[in-house]
């Protein structure tokens, strides 16, 4: 059993530190901010991520687990600091390490015998070794840094981190790196062990390898709706191939979350200021962001005017299972539509009250059917299980123009037509009839 501290209880840290606590760990979770600590002592959790409340509440019960603002009282004797503060992008794409500086020199200051610090955080190359002049110039005692990248996708954050793919540790200190592996013995996976920036880019190339192949995908579904292909089977039939995989081959309304935008973004910052031209990069993001406008094309198309519509949109967080809204399509999606005079309508099964503050002038809906009712077009934005299994007869039904905009292909295009809608969905030209401009290729 070890003692780790855990700084910042955002989903990485809240959700890391659970899972350490329920391996047998004693651990403090530390964060500046005073209510969601106070939440947490309470035994509320301010996020929305499955399974997450009983694992807390054990682990709270059992005394292995607890929360505190105070960084002196959450580094007493501590073995292991994991450091997962937010990294948010800065004016022009970089990582904003403001609150990484801060909290590293805090636990520079409070440190008060020998610990690992163990970076979580995603931040920009090079970081680890900056961390590593901050804890020597205002530390008191010798703090080794390991660099240990999260891959935990949110929604499925607690499965992610009892079953990795691989544990990355990347450390200039060996020693230091073999003891936080043993943190993850019992997890059996593959422990990849690296310098200390190998391992940030190997975060860092990992999220912009699935970001890639997600605008790969959809840079396909444009070209299939040109020119009548379906770009579902197509990312079937690429993804049996082994060597290319169906992972992250879904078309939709792009990628958005609290990762791969910034992580994107700052990767391309850092090469570019480095004298790389990263140009693969700045497509991908590009690719991401017509993703996103795809939609107004497809409802200026099938509505006309958006002036004084009525649009609903289903699903607001970035993706399913989850109650985040950062870099969430559908916020942009909606104040493009209120550019355009359109009326928006939105439900969203776990993300409602955070939209609220985000989106004054939409107005909330309590279920599918009611954003459906009286709507010249639904969007779908996100693909909540829930929205899979509808009475879409009665949706139809309800809508003022039976138009629908399915920005994760949730449905079948055929069944959808069959049942009087018309339908869009994302690449899949062939089955829906939409905006076909297959032109004629070589004379066929
Ligand atoms: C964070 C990083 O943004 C991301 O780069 C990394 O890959 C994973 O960790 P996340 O956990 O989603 O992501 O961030 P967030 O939910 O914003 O939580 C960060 C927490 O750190 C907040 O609770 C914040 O209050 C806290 N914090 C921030 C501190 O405790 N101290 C600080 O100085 C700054
Ligand atoms: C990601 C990484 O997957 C994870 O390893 C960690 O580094 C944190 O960032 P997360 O952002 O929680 O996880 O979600 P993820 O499942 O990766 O999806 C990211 C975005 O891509 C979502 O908006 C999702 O809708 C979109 N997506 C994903 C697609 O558009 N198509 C796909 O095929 C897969």
């Amino acid at each position: 059993m070890s003692t780790i501290s855990v700084v910042g209880t955002g989903y990485v840290g809240l959700v890391t530190g659970a899972c350490f606590a329920d391996l047998g760990n004693r651990v403090v979770c530390i964060d500046v901010d005073e209510r969601k600590i106070a939440m947490l002592q309470a035994g509320e959790i301010p996020i929305y991520e499955p399974g997450l409340e009983e694992l807390v509440e054990r682990n709270v019960r059992s005394q292995r687990l607890s929360f505190t603002t105070s960084y002196a009282e959450g580094l007493t004797g501590t073995d292991f600091v994991f450091v997962a503060v937010n990294t948010p992008s800065g004016h022009a794409g970089e990582a904003d390490m403001t609150y990484a500086r801060s909290a590293a020199r805090s636990i520079a200051e409070h440190l008060d015998g020998p610990a690992i610090v163990v970076n979580k955080s995603t931040m920009p190359i090079g970081t680890g070794d900056w961390v590593v002049g901050v804890l020597s110039r205002y530390g008191r005692v010798r703090a080794p840094v390991v660099s240990n990248p999260e891959f935990l996708r949110e929604g499925s954050a607690i499965v992610d981190f009892n079953h990795p793919d691989r544990v990355v540790l990347g450390s200039d200190d060996r020693q230091a790196a073999e003891r936080v592996a043993q943190l993850y013995a019992s997890l059996k996976a593959p422990i990849l062990v690296t310098d200390l920036r190998t391992a940030e880019m190997i975060k860092y190339a990992s999220n912009a390898f699935l970001a890639t192949k997600i605008s790969f995908i959809n840079e396909m579904a444009s070209i299939c709706e040109r020119m009548g292909a379906d770009v579902k089977e197509v990312a079937r039939g690429m993804g049996l191939d082994a060597r290319i995989g169906a992972a992250f081959l879904d078309a939709g309304v792009g990628y958005g979350g609290s990762c791969f935008p910034k992580d994107v973004q700052a990767l391309v910052h850092m090469a570019s200021l480095s004298g790389c031209h990263p140009q693969l990069l700045r497509a991908v993001i590009e690719i991401n962001r017509d993703a996103r406008r795809s939609v107004m094309l497809k409802l200026r198309a099938a509505v006309g005017d958006l002036d004084e519509r009525v649009i609903g949109i289903l699903g607001l967080a970035f993706k399913p299972n989850t109650d985040d809204l950062r870099e969430a399509p559908a916020l942009e999606i909606i104040r493009l539509l209120q550019q355009e005079g359109a009326r928006v309508k939105a439900y969203d099964p776990a993300a409602m009250e955070k939209a609220q503050a985000l989106l004054p002038d939409v107005s909330f809906c309590q279920d599918p059917y009611a954003t459906a009712s009286g709507a010249d077009a639904l969007v779908v934005v996100t693909e909540w299980n829930e929205f899979k299994h509808l009475d879409l007869r009665q949706i139809q039904q309800l809508m003022a123009r039976p138009i629908l905009v399915d920005g994760r292909n949730l449905y079948d295009p055929s069944e959808m037509k069959a049942l009087g809608f018309e339908y869009y969905g994302i690449g899949r030209a062939a089955q829906s009839g939409e905006l076909l401009n297959a032109g004629r290729v070589n004379g066929v």
